[in-house]
C-alpha cells in the first residue's frame, strides 16, 4: 500500500554460524500470476503456498476490485473465483499496488484489452518508475494511458473497447514487459506475438498454457518467440507456489558470509529462467549442493545444502543477468566478504529497480568501508575477505526490501554491526526474514525506538 507507515531501523550484528532449515515463502513472480490468472478464468483456482508479502496482497486487492472473489482460507491457502478472459469489472476505486511494479505491469496488462478505464498508483518508489515500457506496447491493442510526465504513475488506463493483436520486441529483458504483452493478448483476437533476443523468466507462459491457453514458443535467431492464440476459455486450477529462489538467496549467501554455516533449504524453485545466483555461487567457490531435484506444480524444484567456504571473485557471465537479475544486490554484499574481484556487467535494468540498486550497493558497501567501481550498467566489488569488512555503518534502504536484507546479511560478517534505516519494505516480498534468519542464528534485531 502506498501509505508507507512508520520506518523500522534494523541492526545487524557479527553472527556466529548459520544453522538448521530455512523455510523460506513461497515465489513473489508466481503468488502474483496465479491470483491474476485465477481472476482471468471461469471456475476457482486453489493456489497453496502463495507468499503474504504485501506486494501479493495488493495485487489480490485489485483482482476484487476487478470482480474476481479472492479468499484466505488459512496461510498461504487461497482461493480465486475468476470473471472469465475480458470479463474484468471497472474499479470503483485508485488502485494501490504498493511497492509492486510486477504488480501494477501485469494488472496493466490484464485489464487494457477490456472496455473498462482504471486508476493506478503506489509508493514513493514505485511512483518514480518507469511505466511507459508497459504502455507503448498496450497502446499497439489499442489501450491509452494518462500519467504523469515520463508515464509514471498515478496513470489512468483505458483498456481498448475493440483491441487488435499485437507483435511486439521487447526493448529490454524484462518478464513485466513480456507477461503485460501476454495477458493484454488474451482478450484480443488472433495471434499476439512477444519477441525477447534474452530468455527471461518464463512464469506467465508455463502458467497460462496450465490454465489453458495455447502458446506456441521457438528459439529463433532473433530470440525467443511466443505466439499466444487470444480468446482462450481459461479455467480455474490448482497452483502450488515453489519456494523463491530470490528469498532463499538471502539465507545461502549470509551461510556463505558467515564462516562455520551450514544450513538446508528446501523445496527452491530451480526453474532455468532464475537459478543464475546459484550458478554463480558454484562458480565462486560455493559449497552448494542441490539435492532431490523434482517437478512440483510445473516447475522444477530443488533442496538447496549449503556450507560456508571459501569463495573467489570472478567476472560474472553478463549473459545470466536476467537469470539472477534480483540477486545482485545480495551478490554485491557477498562479494565483499570473499578474496579478489567480482566484476557484475549488463546489469543496466537494475538502476530501474525498487530503487536504484547499482547506486544504493555502492554507496551502502562504500560506508560498509568497501571499494567499489560503479559505470551506468555495471558494479565492480573488491573483497576483503571473511572478517574483512569493517562495517560500522548506517545504510539507506530505499525503500527497497532487497538493499535492506542484503545489509543486513552483511552486518552479520562485518566487524562492526551494520543498520538499516528502514527495514520496513522487507515486508514486500519476505515478511518472515526476521525470525527466519534469527532461528539460523543471526543477530539482527529492530532498533529500541
Ligand atoms: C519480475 C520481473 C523482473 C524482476 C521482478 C519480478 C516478474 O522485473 O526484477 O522482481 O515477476 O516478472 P523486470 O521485468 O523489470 O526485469
Amino acid at each position: 500500500m502506498s501509505g508507507h507507515g512508520p520506518s523500522i531501523p534494523m541492526t545487524a550484528q557479527k553472527t556466529g554460524p548459520l544453522k538448521g532449515v530455512a523455510q523460506v515463502p513461497g515465489d513473489k513472480s508466481i503468488s502474483h500470476r496465479a491470483l491474476i490468472l485465477g481472476a482471468l478464468s471461469v471456475g476457482e483456482t486453489r493456489i497453496t503456498g502463495l507468499l503474504e508479502g504485501q506486494d501479493v496482497l495488493d495485487t489480490a486487492r485489485a483482482m476484487r476490485a476487478f470482480g474476481a472473489e479472492v479468499t484466505q482460507h488459512n496461510p498461504g491457502d487461497w482461493s480465486v473465483h475468476g470473471v472469465g478472459v475480458g470479463g474484468f469489472a471497472e474499479p470503483e476505486q485508485v488502485l494501490d499496488c504498493g511497492n509492486s511494479g510486477t504488480g501494477v505491469r501485469l494488472i496493466m496488462g490484464a485489464m487494457a484489452t477490456t472496455a473498462i478505464t482504471a486508476t493506478f498508483t503506489g509508493d514513493a518508489s514505485l511512483n518514480k518508475r518507469p511505466m511507459g515500457r508497459v504502455t507503448d506496447p498496450l497502446a499497439l491493442f489499442g489501450a491509452q494511458a494518462f500519467g504523469r510526465s515520463g508515464g509514471r504513475l498515478p496513470l489512468t488506463l483505458i483498456g481498448a473497447a475493440d483491441p487488435v493483436p499485437v507483435r511486439y520486441s521487447l526493448p529490454m529483458p524484462s518478464a513485466q514487459v513480456k507477461s503485460a504483452v501476454l495477458l493484454a493478448g488474451l482478450n484480443a483476437p488472433g495471434q499476439t506475438v512477444v519477441i525477447e533476443s534474452e530468455p527471461t523468466r518464463d512464469h506467465t507462459e508455463r502458467m497460462m498454457r496450465g490454465f489453458g491457453a495455447t502458446l506456441h514458443i521457438e528459439d529463433a535467431r532473433e530470440g525467443r518467440i511466443i505466439t499466444l492464440t487470444g480468446q482462450p476459455e481459461l479455467t480455474g486450477q490448482s497452483v502450488a507456489v515453489p519456494r523463491d529462489p530470490s528469498s532463499a538467496a538471502f539465507p545461502v549467501c549470509a551461510a556463505l558470509m558467515v564462516p562455520g554455516s551450514e544450513i538446508f533449504v528446501p523445496g527452491v524453485s530451480q526453474n532455468p529462467t532464475r537459478n543464475g545466483i546459484f550458478l554463480t555461487l558454484q562458480d565462486i567457490g560455493a559449497d552448494l549442493v542441490l539435492e532431490n531435484p523434482r517437478e512440483e506444480g510445473g516447475e522444477p524444484v530443488a533442496d538447496l545444502r549449503v556450507r560456508f567456504s571459501a569463495l573467489k571473485g570472478i567476472e560474472v557471465p553478463p549473459e545470466r543477468a536476467a537469470s539472477m537479475i534480483d540477486e545482485y544486490p545480495i551478490l554485491a554484499a557477498l562479494a565483499a566478504t570473499i578474496e579478489g574481484t567480482t566484476i557484475m556487467r549488463g546489469i543496466r535494468e537494475l538502476r530501474v529497480k525498487e530503487s536504484d540498486r547499482i547506486d544504493a550497493m555502492a554507496r551502502g558497501l562504500e560506508a560498509c568501508g568497501v571499494r567499489v567501481e560503479e559505470t551506468d550498467d555495471s558494479l565492480t566489488v573488491h573483497g576483503m575477505g571473511p572478517g574483512g569488512v569493517p562495517g560500522g555503518a548506517t545504510v539507506e534502504s530505499r525503500l527497497d526490501h532487497r538493499i535492506a536484507m542484503s545489509f543486513l546479511c552483511l552486518g552479520m560478517a562485518s566487524r562492526d554491526p551494520v543498520t538499516v534505516d528502514d527495514a520496513s519494505p522487507i515486508a514486500t516480498s519476505f515478511p518472515i526474514f526476521e525470525p527466519l534468519m534469527t532461528g539460523l542464528g543471526a543477530r539482527i534485531a529492530r532498533d529500541p525506538s
